[in-house]
């Protein structure tokens, strides 16, 4: 079972209004949605929840059915946050909750080529209705767009001879499932000092690359400000460095969104904060939390406030 990483330190920093209007944008299995729901539907609060992969939605209905009154559970991505809003119509919210990666659930059970541990299809899509599968880009790019993905999203730096070596491979026969591509892998990068499986950057930089993380998530930061009301929160748990600093990247611009050249003594472009940090640092789990649910051991949360 997906256990929910700081859901206490979530809890207290993103209600600062038991009757306002949540969003949690990564449903997933529905737990930090529980602990949301418990505080606020009694109050009169409102939750929304979401997630792009129906498997989500189905299993959140079921763990939130005593809460169903006062939830709207609506399969959708979570960069058209402001359309699904609009659809509801509500204008503003008082917090979002973005959980990123994937859940337990999809890892273990989903059955869709997340795990290098599973022999399963190369699948990796977290909405089943998308395009493109892992399969699709492992036997289809070219040697140097593999090796720029695994590259960029995995920040592998066997990137150029793992891509060698899948093109290699891909030749004798196509790659369809999970444990041929980890095999591969795992055929040239026989780095004992590192701590995690071998494919394991090379699996998460395919899963970034099907689901378009990164672009969702710019997209969705882009329409944040907008969405919140005055005090509103937004609280973001990120698992890797490459979301963590697109969202500090956001954070530093609506604290400082002065264009102004840096020659200029006072600010021409009238540019004024729109947000600012609830706490000054990123916030991680605690050692027990790691010991009791080694999955939140990169888990990094980062809340900030409409100004
Ligand atoms: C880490 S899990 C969330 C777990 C959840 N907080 C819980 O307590 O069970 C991330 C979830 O976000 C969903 N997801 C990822 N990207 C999404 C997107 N762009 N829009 C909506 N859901 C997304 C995934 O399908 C997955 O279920």
């Amino acid at each position: 079972m997906h256990k929910p990483v700081l859901l206490k330190e979530v809890l207290d920093l993103l209600i600062t209004d038991p009757s306002g209007i949540y969003v949690d944008g990564t449903a997933g299995t529905g737990g930090h949605s529980e602990g949301i729901a418990k505080i606020v539907c009694e109050k009169g609060g409102r939750l929304i929840c979401i997630d792009r992969d129906p498997d989500a939605i189905e299993f959140a209905k079921k763990r939130l059915s005593p809460f169903s009154n006062y939830i709207d559970l609506i399969r959708s991505n979570y960069k058209d946050l402001d359309l699904i809003l609009n659809d509801l119509g509500i204008e503003k919210v008082t917090g979002i909750l973005l959980d990123l990666g994937m859940s337990s659930m999809q890892l273990e059970a989903s059955g869709r080529g997340f795990s290098f541990l599973r022999d399963e299809p190369l699948d990796m899509r977290m909405d089943p209705s998308d395009p493109i599968k892992a399969k699709d880009l492992v036997n289809r790019l070219s040697e140097y767009e593999l090796s720029r993905i695994i590259k960029e999203y995995g920040e592998e730096n066997k990137a150029r001879k793992i891509a060698r070596k899948i093109v290699e491979e891909r030749k004798k026969a196509l790659i369809e499932t999970s444990l041929q591509l980890a095999k591969i892998v795992s055929s040239v990068v026989q780095d004992h000092s590192r701590r995690h499986h071998p494919a394991t950057k090379t699996f998460q930089a395919l899963r970034i690359a099907v689901n378009k993380e990164l672009d969702n998530l710019r997209e969705f930061l882009e329409k944040v400000p907008d969405l919140l009301e005055k005090g509103g929160r937004i609280a973001i748990i990120s698992y890797h460095s490459l979301e963590d600093r697109l969202v500090k990247e956001y954070i530093k611009k609506w604290e400082n969104p002065c264009t102004c050249p840096p020659h200029i003594p006072y600010c021409i472009c009238g540019k004024m904060p729109v947000m600012r940090r609830v706490t000054k640092k990123g916030i991680k789990p605690k050692e027990e939390e790691i010991i009791d649910n080694p999955r939140s051991r990169s888990a990094i949360l980062r809340v900030v406030e409409k100004i």
